[in-house]
């Protein structure tokens, strides 16, 4: 397997300036003109983050990122040199920026917004209305219909209203159907039934209008008894006028699983005329992971991403963290883990490669020109 990550990175900045001090000097001499550059640029072309793979295609390159761990320089430069998008891993959740009523504390949020400033990479905000990581002052507060629809006005207006301009795309509402494709019993469906997702999309686009609102979920990443309510939910909130511009499919997965309709199910929200992002991958192999078990994890990352750049409406797709060494499967999946393309060491994975190359287009790195979607009118 190849170098380090970081160091991948470092060797090419390296040739980067190595490129611009042979430019400086054949210029200062007036007489090698710029012989070098083509090799040189070469080399340093070949050494492309994902991030300025993506970039030239247009497309969302993204990752989790908890701000506990951004002062650890590895997990902070790779987080800025790989993706070209970040969404926060909790502080972004109800229980992070409202704890108690009327208490909002966004430092931590503020945290990562203010480092994916520093890195002119986009954010999606994640998450405003959840049935979990909300506070037990929500969950059980005992409120009625109106004094509810309140207390999700203030959450939401205040969230988003400060981050005004500066989150691009949000995760209005998450996981709101169960793993049977029935509505998800939560404070929010008890008070308001399927009403309560409209709301909260009116309220997230009050308070900032040109952000794109998604709802966002596990699961459906196939055409399944689940993803079609989904299909039926965008379609209803669309024809109600709700503002939905996209949905997220999470897309935790699990090593030799990409569901084979995934393509169709992708394009059936497009159809619809809905960006489709897929928020939150990560690709599970029971640990210790083997290298057989690294290389169906590979094809399976690029076969996701493959998909994802080749349909029209698909418009990026979001790792959930920067390295294995803190993802959260190993602690919520028993046997599993080491599910992102970055191992523990910062080190490139068979997966980083893969999706390396289907970023690039058949080896090529060349641009390539995105389809981009037709608009469509909703059924
Ligand atoms: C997870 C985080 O990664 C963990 O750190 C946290 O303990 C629990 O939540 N679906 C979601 C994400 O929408 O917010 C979850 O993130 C993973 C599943």
């Amino acid at each position: 397997m190849s170098g380090h990550v970081r160091s991948r990175t470092a060797l090419c900045t390296a040739l980067t300036l190595g490129l611009a001090a042979a430019g400086l000097t054949a210029e200062a001499h007036g007489q090698f003109g710029l012989t070098a550059t083509p090799v040189a640029a070469e080399t340093a072309h070949q050494q492309q983050t994902l991030r300025e793979r993506a970039d030239q295609l247009g497309f969302r390159m993204g990752t989790a990122v908890s701000e506990q761990h951004l002062n650890e320089q590895a997990y902070h430069d790779t987080a800025a040199a790989e993706f070209n998008s970040v969404t926060h891993e909790n502080s972004l959740k109800w229980e992070s920026i409202q704890p108690e009523q009327g208490e909002y504390s966004f430092d931590r949020a503020d945290t990562v917004v203010e480092f994916a400033e520093a890195n002119d990479q986009q954010i999606h905000g994640h998450t405003l209305v959840w049935h979990s990581q909300l506070p037990s002052w929500v969950e059980d507060g005992g409120f009625g219909p109106e004094e509810l629809l309140d207390v999700m006005d203030d959450h939401i207006s205040t969230t988003v209203g400060r981050y005004e301009g500066r989150i691009d795309t949000w995760d209005v509402a998450n996981e709101i159907i169960d793993d049977d494709a029935n509505w998800r019993n939560s404070v929010f469906h008890e008070q308001w039934g399927e009403d309560f997702v409209a709301e909260a999309l009116h309220m997230a686009h009050a308070a900032d209008p040109a952000a794109s609102l998604f709802i966002n979920d596990y699961n459906i990443e196939g055409i399944n008894a689940k993803s079609d309510v989904y299909y039926d939910l965008a379609a209803d909130l669309l024809d109600q006028g709700a503002p939905l511009d996209g949905i997220g499919l999470q897309s935790h997965l699990i090593a030799g699983q990409v569901p084979n309709d995934m393509r169709q199910n992708i394009e059936r929200f497009t159809d619809l005329g809905l960006e489709v992002m897929l928020t939150e991958l990560d690709v599970r192999v029971p640990t210790p992971a083997d290298e057989t078990d690294l290389q169906q994890q590979a094809e399976d990352y690029r076969e996701v991403f493959e998909i994802c750049l080749d349909v029209p409406g698909c418009s990026g797709v979001t790792v959930w963290g920067v390295t294995d060494a803190y993802s959260w499967v190993p602690g919520n999946f028993e046997g599993e883990g080491a599910a992102l393309p970055i191992d523990e060491d910062y080190d490139p994975k068979p997966a980083y490669w893969a999706i390396h190359e289907a970023l690039g287009e058949n080896g090529n790195n060349d641009p390539i020109d995105r389809p981009t979607q037709e608009p469509t009118a909703s059924p």
